[in-house]
């Protein structure tokens, strides 16, 4: 559920015509609704009530910091996966004890501005790795909080390239050989383990592949727990899918997910993190695009948008399914027309969808990508030289550019000519 509806014939963004933003900022940009960000975050709040839990939001799926203030002020905590991420938690406010820092290349560096600042635990991926946190926090003199990230060996039936749980995968240590490494974890005095983590990838429609990870990370615990390990925190990941195509898809509820982390590890009395980003951001937020030009092909429809790839990349990189909708609701019963969307980038992969069918569209006509908060703006970069678009915050009928349109100027002005080029 979001809060992009249609009323009286327009779409909305909560309170807020769609149509009067894009007057406002021009098109392309996103624009994120506060209430559906809120109402996500409570869902797995909710959810976990039966212990004591944290929701860390994954804020590589959306982290500009005035969505990132909103979930601070819920008492979110957040993941973070760079000294960049970590940096925008605490100039949101979030306290460093409710930050997890995850990924499998954390640098000396990034552990120490995290020691430094303050850190809920690190989730550590590797046996190298550990060896270099230890050494940072003995050089700090303090003891840094960890979990292993377990890699489960778990098919998470989702696409290749975000599917983290199986033995191929980069991704955390091997299930069979967690005891040896936690033995190893033990010695270091600049270490203390407290937990054990795992996350198998991301938009999981289905909840057994959760079942099948959750049920191995129990049985880890108890064997950590015989071999005199405290096992006190479960970190169980994010990715939980949502419905990217609404007509055609209903995946699990927080609810029911919740339930499931009940079941399956609720009897250990362990605290219980979870590390959700697309499910709280991704039906957040909406791109809005015009439509420059209808082109007619020989076998098809072209809808041209001034939104192309570099702003929107998913559907050229995970061949993904954003539902598109017209601004202006379509009257009941209108024909359908068939087109390919498409982007003005300079490359066939600048392809937002194949033979879609939609209302009659013309130029200068808006439309929306639903489901497009998470991993949507991230994911942005200024290829062809478009410069980023804009972000806006909705909250009941106010609205507010969270990040601006640069300038082509500001563009250009980021580059530097060197001394030996001299001046034209
Ligand atoms: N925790 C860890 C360690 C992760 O690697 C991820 C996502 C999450 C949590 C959050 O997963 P979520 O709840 O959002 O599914 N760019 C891709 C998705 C990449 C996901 C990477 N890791 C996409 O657009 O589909």
């Amino acid at each position: 559920m979001d809060h992009f509806i249609y009323r009286y014939g327009a779409l909305f963004a909560e309170d807020v015509p769609v149509a009067e933003i894009a007057a406002a900022v021009g098109t392309p940009f996103y624009v994120y609704s506060t209430a559906t960000l809120q109402r996500h975050y409570r869902l797995f709040d909710e959810a976990l009530g039966f212990a004591d839990h944290l929701v860390c939001f994954a804020m590589k799926s959306l982290s500009n910091q005035a969505v990132l203030t909103v979930l601070a002020r819920e008492g979110a905590g957040m993941d973070v996966v760079s000294g960049g991420e970590y940096a925008r938690a605490i100039a949101a406010g979030v306290p460093g004890d409710r930050i997890v820092f995850s990924g499998v290349g954390k640098t000396a560096d990034e552990m120490r501005m995290a020691l430094q600042g303050g850190i809920r635990q690190f989730n550590v991926e590797s046996e190298p790795e550990m060896l270099v946190l230890n050494a940072v926090a003995l050089e700090l003199g303090v003891v840094a909080p960890i979990t292993v990230r377990v890699n489960p060996d778990v098919d998470a039936k989702t696409h290749a390239k975000i599917s983290t749980g199986k033995k191929e995968d980069k991704f955390g240590i091997p299930i069979s050989r967690a005891r040896e490494v936690y033995a190893l974890a033990a010695t270091l005095a600049g270490l203390k383990v407290i937990g054990i983590d795992v996350h198998i990838g991301s938009q999981l429609t289905q909840l057994d592949p959760f079942e099948a990870a959750y049920r191995k990370v129990a049985d880890l615990t108890e064997q950590l727990r015989a071999d005199g390990h405290e096992i006190t925190r479960l970190d169980l990941g994010g990715g939980l899918g949502i419905p990217y195509e609404r007509s055609n898809s209903a995946p699990p509820l927080p609810v029911e997910y919740g339930q499931l982390i009940e079941r399956t590890v609720g009897h250990l009395g362990c605290e219980i993190e979870i590390e959700p980003g697309r499910l709280i951001s991704g039906n957040s937020g909406i791109m809005v695009s015009k439509v420059i030009y209808v082109k007619s092909g020989e076998d098809r429809n072209f809808l041209i948008l001034d939104g192309a790839m570099n702003d929107l990349i998913r559907p050229a990189m995970y061949d993904a399914w954003h539902d598109i909708v017209p601004v202006v609701e379509p009257a009941a019963g209108v024909e359908q027309q068939r087109y390919d969307i498409v982007g003005p980038v300079c490359e066939s992969g600048d392809t937002f969808a194949k033979a879609r069918d939609m209302p009659p569209l013309a130029a200068d006509d808006l439309v929306a990508f639903r489901s497009a908060g998470a991993y949507g703006a991230v994911m942005a970069s200024e290829y062809n030289s478009r410069p980023l678009i804009p972000e806006v915050l909705v909250n009941g009928d106010q609205f507010a550019v969270i990040r601006p349109r640069p300038t082509f100027e500001d563009m250009i002005n980021r580059d530097s000519i060197p001394e030996w080029l001299g001046s034209s």
